[in-house]
């Protein structure tokens, strides 16, 4: 059964060390994100996913859990996360949880276990090949690190030793049958995980590479498939609202198996990409040149690119579940580095229309820049994204009143670095304008998550995008000449950015409107 409130919902991403840091240690922390639910609402999000808060050592920012089951020190405790709930539902809020269930940190209990040589209850936890000279063909590993004679297989990076979810089809008498006996602890083991947080009040997760936790599986990955189908059952049984986000990126797999939604994430060269973010290489300030991405406004890209990608699979999938665009993430450039304030009003107002439930990672809605900062935490190039929330015009930008030199990491020293104290009075901001489209998402139904998609005007070397959700017609140009449309009926202006000129049978756009049938 879905989670019935994802049809209405709108999400916003906290990467949780660098949102609101309220003891001064330059971390952001978990009464930080208490205190700023009010402004989650202020912007018409009525949902969150939070990046991982467990302990950590965190060589990967969180992603390398030690104790899921409790709240990193430097964000709190867990009885601050169950506030945090219990808050947020108040204020009509869900909260979903970063699941990471195809690795642990090395640091974890059950990987220490593991790697002992006497034979223990988690020697099978991990993937371990037979003897320290038995290297696995095509997956990274680990040999000679551990008392225990075998390499270990990875999941990402060295710190993250994979889970035995077992193998599709096993190659090797080491390899386990995907859904044999110690395998299945495993999935005990993380469903252990979800039920904990559950009932604590959460909401449901995100689930980190989801589409991953059985080696060589078959082409539609049927085998973590089936590990997925078995946890929505429970859901089904035990918490029907409890909502799963995969990071799959395919939805025809995803959506099949119990997930809810599924991201429509940035690669290079997909639809979404050729939309936000069609560079080659990136610079410091921006890109070095030959972006020719959609939502940039001297570019003469058209849609088709990605129209090809997003229909076919939107029309396979819809009515199984949400397929969902994100404005960026944790692990993505940010928009702002390549587009403009105006541009990315463009930008975010088909994100905020289409199908799906949109995700606004924190930061976004005032632009924040992607710089390049050294490696922090395992970041590297995703660093950028990753600065400290820009709250204030103020000390540390309203992050922290800790010192500027313990920060997790600097603010944004560019003079006029966008924050939200500057665009809350201004209408024109991107914050407004954010506050606006989702304000318009919420007041009708057909663009929300299961209202029907139906392109209408898409042409090879035209600006112009027009889209049909349910009856209302939304149309797009993002170029610096007005174009104009053929309406096929009467309408009146809903909403509008930039200018729009309707007549009885036409519209004429540079900019976004969404125009209702008369
Ligand atoms: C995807 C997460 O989004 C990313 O930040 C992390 O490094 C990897 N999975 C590994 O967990």
């Amino acid at each position: 059964m879905a989670a019935t409130w994802l049809n209405d919902a709108v999400f916003y991403e906290i990467y949780p060390q660098s949102f609101f840091d309220t003891n001064g240690d330059g971390i952001g922390d978990i009464p930080g994100m208490t205190a700023k639910l009010d402004y989650v609402k202020s912007l018409g999000c009525n949902a969150l996913w939070i990046n991982p808060c467990f302990d950590s050592p965190f060589k990967d920012a969180g992603y390398d859990v030690r104790d899921y089951k409790k709240v990193a020190p430097r964000y709190g405790t867990n009885e601050d996360l169950v506030h945090f709930f219990e808050e947020a539902h108040k204020r009509g809020i869900r909260v979903l949880l970063d699941l990471v269930p195809c690795h642990t940190s090395e640091e974890h209990p059950w990987f220490r276990e593991s790697s002992k040589e006497e034979p223990n209850e988690y020697s099978d936890r991990f993937i371990w090949t037979n003897s320290c000279w038995e290297h696995p063909e095509d997956i990274p590993f680990v040999g000679g690190e551990a008392p225990r004679d075998g390499c270990y297989i990875l999941s990402f990076f060295k710190c993250q030793p994979a889970l035995n979810f077992g193998f599709g089809t096993p190659k090797a008498p080491w390899q386990q049958q995907a859904g044999s006996a110690h395998t299945l602890e495993t999935r005990e083991a993380i469903w252990d995980v979800m039920r904990f947080w559950l009932e604590k009040g959460c909401d449901g997760f995100r689930v980190d590479m989801a589409g991953a936790l059985v080696k060589n599986d078959t082409p539609d990955r049927a085998y973590t498939q089936e590990v997925y189908k078995d946890f929505r059952q429970r859901l089904d049984a035990q918490f029907p609202e409890a909502a799963l986000v995969a990071e799959w990126n395919t939805p025809e797999q995803a959506l099949n198996c119990g997930f809810d939604m599924d991201f429509y994430l940035s690669w290079a060269g997909n639809g979404y990409s050729h939309l936000m973010r069609n560079y080659p290489v990136i610079g410091q300030e921006g890109p070095e040149g030959g972006d020719s991405s959609y939502f940039k406004a001297d570019t003469d890209a058209d849609p088709l690119p990605f129209l090809a990608e997003y229909l076919p699979t939107y029309l396979k999938t819809r009515g199984k579940g949400l397929w969902c665009f994100i404005t960026c993430n944790h692990d993505t450039v940010r928009p702002r580095f390549n587009l403009s304030p105006e541009e990315l009003k463009l930008a975010y107002s088909l994100i905020f229309t289409m199908p799906g439930a949109p995700f606004l990672y924190y930061g976004d809605e005032i632009g924040m820049r992607y710089r390049k900062l050294p490696n922090k935490e395992g970041g590297f190039n995703r660093t950028g994204s990753r600065s400290p929330m820009q709250w204030t015009n103020g000390e540390n930008l309203g992050f922290s009143q800790g010192k500027a030199e313990d920060l997790y990491l600097p603010v944004d020293p560019a003079p006029g670095a966008p924050t939200v104290e500057a665009q809350e009075s201004d209408p024109d901001s991107l914050l407004n304008y954010t506050r606006r489209l989702i304000a318009l998402r919420h007041s009708q139904p057909e663009l929300q998550a299961r209202s029907p998609f139906l392109p209408y005007f898409a042409e090879p070397g035209n600006r112009l995008l027009a889209y049909k959700r349910g009856t209302l017609l939304c149309a797009v140009n993002p170029g610096r000449e007005a174009l104009t449309l053929n309406l096929d009926g009467k309408y009146r202006l809903l909403f509008s950015q930039g200018d729009a000129a309707l007549t009885d049978d036409t519209l004429t756009l540079r900019g976004f409107a969404v125009l209702a049938p008369l």
